[in-house]
């Protein structure tokens, strides 16, 4: 059974304790949070401080996307912030080693992201200093974008280059994910699926949780 982390993103910004309330009611694993600079995607979105306002609502993992460059700069605020895991992205990362070993420093999770045209080989030797894999299956800066096919493939290739090495390393997929395509996803070997507008712009979001959950 994978783990479902809805993405804020595709929230009411108007109805926030709304939309964590029934998030906290529902089967979610996670709150996803997204977070954007303008500069490493073309999108802007918010920072610590309202991730400070999410981690007072749950007590269920924060789990913080960092579309940001030069995350180093950040890490302490998102810690502060409340954040269980953190995730920077290769593409972002000169020294993607040291800003690992920063983040768990700081007692947290870390996650390394990879943007759609990044080969999952490219993680080889920092694989055993990590918590999670996510891979994107859009281009990073959007919500509500449709999946990437070939991203199946960097699924099973990763999940196989985690399991010869026996790591205890998560999967992560992040866009385009719905109830139709989550059986095929996790079927290639992903742990936990990110969900935003398939959950946030449903009729009926718990229930598209569960159904998620169920898969
Ligand atoms: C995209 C973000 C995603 C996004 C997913 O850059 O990283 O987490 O919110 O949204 P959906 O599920 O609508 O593709
Ligand atoms: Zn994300």
């Amino acid at each position: 059974m994978a783990l479902i982390a809805p993405s804020l993103l595709a929230a009411d910004f108007l109805q926030l304790q709304n939309e964590c309330d029934m998030l906290n009611e529902s089967e979610a694993d996670w709150f996803h949070l997204d977070i954007m600079d303008g500069r490493f995607v073309p999108n802007i979105s918010y920072g610590p401080m309202l991730v400070n306002f999410f981690r007072k609502t749950t007590t269920k993992t924060c789990d913080v996307h960092l579309m940001i460059e030069e995350p180093e700069r950040y890490t302490q605020a998102f810690k502060d912030a409340g954040a269980d895991i953190l995730t920077v992205h290769y593409e972002a990362c000169i020294h993607l080693h040291r800003n690992i070993q920063q983040i768990k420093s700081l007692g947290m999770k870390a996650g390394v992201a990879l943007n759609p045209h990044t080969p999952v080989e490219l993680l080889k030797d920092v694989l055993q200093d990590i918590d999670i894999v996510l891979l994107m299956s859009v281009n990073p800066g959007f919500g509500g974008q449709s999946f990437i096919p070939h991203t199946i493939n960097k699924i099973k290739r990763m999940r196989e280059m985690i399991d010869e090495q026996l790591l205890n390393v998560s999967i992560e997929v992040d866009g385009g994910v719905t109830v139709d395509n989550a059986k095929h996803i996790i079927d290639a070997g992903a742990d936990i699926l990110v969900a935003g507008s398939t959950v946030f712009k449903a009729k009926d979001p718990i229930a598209t949780i569960a159904a998620l959950k169920a898969i």
